[in-house]
């Protein structure tokens, strides 16, 4: 067992880190507190080829394994998980089934603007009545000689109004269950396809998060990706890889908290010495430390399984069951470490507090993670 990160694999983190301490970190509160996206940064991230890691040089990626994807998202997540969000969408949810599954046409047209960042994709599997419950898909995509007309609305999409390109889960056939689900590449722009409302949302406020409307959307049948009727199955291997990033966010926004409480606990001093020396902090740090270790090792081993080529639904399940449970315990913690300092803004730890809730919602709640784990243990 070897727990050394390679030369590369250290070059990503200490660019990831020091890309987030010296563009991300100055204005995240400003973008927190307008729901502002962040363009430019995310255009600076695409230059440093962070918008598609894994994929391979042929479509412009970088080629890289998971570990390296893992280690990125992580450095990141610890000052602005709004943006690592959108690259994790980017990386996991669309240019890795786009190259896994989609046709060379496909791939030169869509897959290699995505895996520059000169464009940004989202995921469009959510809708109003099925966000767990992913086999009821509402929105139809109904065959018309060479076109599918795209009738339907999908909820929560993150890049929802940064986006140009757009995977989109329909229905082919409500007869066949989830056997009668496919997916289709929907570009913005297409007669029909509109942009709703943007969401008010409690953290990662930076994020663009939107409901989608498509009314009669004319879309290329060379569009689908995999076969009719492949499109659940798509969305749930795609959505495997996925949660080893937002696993690997979870881990950032509670080691970016945990740091900031190291750094504060030093400084702050009561009771005639620095707050570090009480014990009372003491064993809140020494718990932080594990859970986030704990956590780390879950989410490596989650993205080692992977670049083995070995299942690994059942392991990033956990390690995002487990990562968001540490990032919300330790941002809580982070708080009450900081006292009253705590709880404004200045100080951070108040936006990883609410940023760290969504990562047990999205790409599955925890309950999902669970039912993912107990059907691999008990099958
Ligand atoms: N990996 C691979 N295949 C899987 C799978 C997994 N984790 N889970 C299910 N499948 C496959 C099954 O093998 C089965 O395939 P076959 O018929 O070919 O054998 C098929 O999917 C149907 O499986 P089930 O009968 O088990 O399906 P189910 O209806 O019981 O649902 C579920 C399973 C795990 C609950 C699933 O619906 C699920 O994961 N729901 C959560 C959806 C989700 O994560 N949504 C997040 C939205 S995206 C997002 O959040 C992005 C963002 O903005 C950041």
């Amino acid at each position: 067992m070897n727990f050394q990160l390679t030369e590369e694999h250290l070059a990503v983190q200490e660019a990831a880190r020091e890309f987030a301490n010296t563009e991300l970190l100055p204005g995240v509160i400003e973008r927190d507190t307008e729901a502002k996206f962040p363009t430019e940064q995310i255009k600076k991230m695409s230059e440093l080829g962070f918008m598609g890691m894994m994929v391979d040089p042929k479509y412009n990626g970088g080629g890289m394994d998971t570990i390296a994807y893992v280690l990125a998202m992580e450095e990141l997540s610890k000052i602005d998980a709004s943006a690592s969000v959108s690259m994790s969408v980017n990386n996991s949810l669309v240019c890795w089934g786009l190259e896994k599954y989609g046709t060379e046409e496909q791939k030169e047209k869509y897959l290699k603007k995505l895996a520059t960042g000169e464009v940004l994709g989202a995921f469009c599997l959510s809708e109003p009545e099925a966000g767990s419950d992913a086999t009821s898909q509402r929105t139809e995509a109904t065959k018309e000689g060479d076109y599918y007309i795209l009738n339907g609305t999908k909820n929560w999409i993150t890049n929802g109004s940064s986006a140009s390109v757009y995977l989109v889960i329909a229905q082919t056939d409500a007869s066949k269950g989830h056997k009668g689900i496919s997916v289709f590449i929907v570009e913005k722009g297409w007669e029909g396809f509109v942009i709703g409302k943007k969401e008010d949302k409690l953290g990662i406020r930076g994020s663009d998060t939107h409901s989608l409307m498509f009314t009669d959307v004319k879309v290329p049948a060379s569009n689908r990706i995999g076969e009719e009727g492949f499109g659940f199955n798509f969305a749930m291997e795609t959505l495997n890889g996925g949660r080893i990033g937002i696993a690997a966010q979870a881990l950032g926004i509670a080691a970016g908290a945990y740091e900031m409480s190291v750094a504060y606990s030093k400084e702050r001093k009561a009771f005639g010495k620095p707050i570090s020396q009480h014990q009372a902090i003491q064993f809140k740090l020494a718990d932080m430390a594990t859970q986030i270790e704990a956590a780390r090792m879950l989410v490596y081993k989650a993205a080692w399984l992977k670049d083995q080529g070995e299942d690994y639904a059942h392991a990033s399940a956990m390690a995002k069951l487990y990562a968001s449970e540490v990032a919300m315990n330790v941002t809580v913690e982070a708080v009450q470490v900081h006292g009253g300092y705590g709880y404004v803004k200045e100080y951070h730890v108040e936006r990883l507090m609410r940023d760290a809730k969504i990562t047990q919602i999205y790409e599955g709640t925890s309950e999902i993670q669970k039912i993912v784990i107990s059907r691999g243990l008990l099958k």
